[in-house]
């Protein structure tokens, strides 16, 4: 079974995009595995502090050298993705030469309250992952609109429609992941 290794673009306790993953974790018990990496500890991107790294960048960036695949769950700031997921985007690019994304095989995903569903957003974060030599699953898109109830405390999904939509995903998902290799080879 494929490890993903899952990027919340959200630190907040309360997420919704939080809970999407996790609902979606759920879902695809037994056929993905799951693990969520935290990026709200690495400081804001700066060339400098790759004089003494610090470690919570080292272990960021072995996290994603390490991973099989990648889930990004992307929120919506201001119509494109929110800093703290640039800065992680940021982080494990570099050093120059050392993009430790190459070759990722990797799904973008989100949600907002409103019914655009980080649709913007998550264009940009796909332009992004494509220009780190990610290669990045074109469908299905998953246009996410939290609504009250949806999913629960537990993180089922509680619509039967909903639930099959994001079912669909996860088997799309998983298919992609034993067609794609992920690639070991630096970016020129
Ligand atoms: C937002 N929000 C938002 N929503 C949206 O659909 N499009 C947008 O462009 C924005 N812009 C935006 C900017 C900033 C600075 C904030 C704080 C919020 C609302 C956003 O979708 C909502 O707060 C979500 O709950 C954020 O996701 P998490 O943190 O719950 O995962």
């Amino acid at each position: 079974m494929k490890t993903v290794t899952v990027i919340v673009g959200s630190a907040r306790e309360g997420s919704i995009n939080l809970k999407l993953a996790r609902a979606i974790e759920k879902l695809a018990a037994g056929r993905l595995a799951f693990k969520f990496v935290a990026i709200d500890d690495l400081p804001m991107y700066n060339d400098d502090l790759w004089r003494d790294t610090p470690a919570a960048v080292t272990a960021f960036k072995a996290e994603i050298a390490a991973a099989e695949a990648v889930l990004f769950v992307t929120p919506e700031y201001n119509r494109t993705i929110p800093p703290l997921l640039n800065n992680a985007l940021a982080w494990a690019s570099k050093p120059y030469g050392q993009n430790a994304w190459v070759g990722k095989p990797a799904a973008v995903i989100g949600t907002t309250p409103g019914a655009i569903g980080t649709a913007i957003a998550q264009s940009h974060l796909r332009y992004i992952a494509t220009v780190l030599d990610m290669v990045v699953l074109g469908q299905p898109e998953v246009y996410f609109q939290t609504k009250p109830g949806l999913i629960d405390d537990t993180f089922d999904v509680t619509d039967d429609t909903t639930r099959s939509f994001l079912e669909a995903f996860v088997a799309k998902f998983a298919t992609f992941l034993d067609r794609v290799e992920v690639r070991e080879t630096q970016a020129a």
